[in-house]
């Protein structure tokens, strides 16, 4: 069993005004793969190093498979660590790099040799076992260092931005294989990306994190469907979430001089925050929604997204249309927003009300 527990988790650098990571609580289940996304220095790193042992924690606790691992050495965690730079020995061929780690712990020869086969062969590179990493694409160099990550078959991979080197349509492919072989292998992964849809694709679960404080945790569709707040409703889903300004009354949310009715029976009442997806608004006749000056048009071919500002309010919306609505820009549409795809917010704590 290989589950994390964090327990009030912090790190306080010395001399700094706040902690890095203020004292999280988070439960990973064994073989889960869990995304910790979030903006650069929001405190991913310092949490996936607190785990794996590489930054002390100043408060609270971490558990392994039950046990508190919180001041054990690095080396007894049993916790592989991938890195963004994937940290290869350049003098050593892949089989060497891979071997490494292994002959540390003592595994003998026969042993490494059947484990480096079997790694070689899971990620494509039983061809490229006796070359030095300078010979290698970005992309092997990334499988290499999975690669002695595997080999060692730890409880817990730990993984900090390990594709942000690759270009962006290498980026695609491996996101889908790392997803592929971390639920082949059934290890417990700890995933840290900035990159919402890496987190969206890959992640049993994804938490959101920021300024040191976990916002949300939870499948990626939780978190997309009903966001906690303004920080994860803007920060998951791409082209984001827009917002408006609006009151609420009985009839429903009243923004950009437009009152559109949405699903919310609590007695709350006044400002709040309106926030709407591009795929939640509906083009409508004039007259019968809010009036938007098109600034620009992105046309994928079946989807296009029409990026504006309502005419009344100046309040910017991402639309989207389809790529056959001949839309183009300078133009003014009608939008109005579906009951349910309306996320309301308190429009001072930004935090859900629906
Ligand atoms: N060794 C360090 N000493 C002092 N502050 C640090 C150190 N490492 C990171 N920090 C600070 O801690 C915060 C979180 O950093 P980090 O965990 O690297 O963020 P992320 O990985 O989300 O980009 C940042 O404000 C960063 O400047
Ligand atoms: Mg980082």
């Amino acid at each position: 069993m290989a589950a994390i527990r964090f327990e009030k988790a912090q790190r306080w650098y010395p001399k700094a005004a706040s902690p890095a990571v203020a004292g999280i609580d988070l439960d990973i289940a064994d073989g889960e793969f869990m995304v910790l996304v979030g903006p650069s220095g929001c405190g991913k790193s310092t949490t996936l190093r607190m785990l794996a042992g590489l930054e002390e924690v100043t408060a609270g606790s971490i558990h392994l498979g039950g046990r508190d691992i919180t001041t054990t050495a690095p080396k007894d965690r049993d916790i592989a660590m991938v890195f963004q730079n994937y940290a290869l020995y350049p003098h050593m061929t892949v089989a060497g790099n891979m071997a490494f780690c292994l002959k540390n712990a003592g595994v003998p020869k026969r042993e490494r040799d059947q484990r480096i086969a079997a790694a070689a062969t899971t990620l494509g590179l039983t061809d490229y076992l006796d070359r030095k990493p300078k010979a290698l694409s970005g992309g092997q160099r990334q499988r290499v260092a999975m690669g002695r990550a595997i080999v060692r078959n730890p409880q817990v991979f730990c993984m900090d931005e390990p594709l942000s080197n690759l270009d962006a349509k290498m980026r695609v492919q491996t996101r889908t294989d790392i997803a592929k072989l971390q639920r082949q292998l059934g290890v417990t992964t700890v995933y840290v990306t900035h990159d919402q849809t890496e987190a969206m694709t890959m992640g049993d679960r994804v938490a959101v994190m920021k300024d040191g404080e976990l916002q949300q945790v939870g499948a990626p569709m939780d978190l997309y469907d009903r966001p906690v707040n303004v920080f994860v409703a803007g920060f998951i889903g791409s082209p984001a979430m827009q917002f408006l300004d609006g009151d609420l009354t009985p009839a429903g949310v009243t923004t950009a001089g437009h009152t559109m009715p949405v699903d919310f029976t609590r007695e709350v009442r006044g400002p709040v925050v309106a926030g709407v997806r591009p795929e939640g608004w509906r083009l409508t006749s004039p007259g019968a929604g809010i009036p938007v000056t098109v600034a620009v048009v992105e046309t994928l071919g079946a989807d296009a997204y029409l990026y504006g500002t309502a005419k009344d309010s100046g309040a910017d919306l991402i639309v989207r249309a389809t790529g056959r609505d001949q839309i183009r820009m300078g133009d003014i549409v009608h939008v109005t927003a579906d009951p349910h795809s309306i996320h309301l917010f308190d429009a001072g704590t930004g935090n859900r009300l629906n």
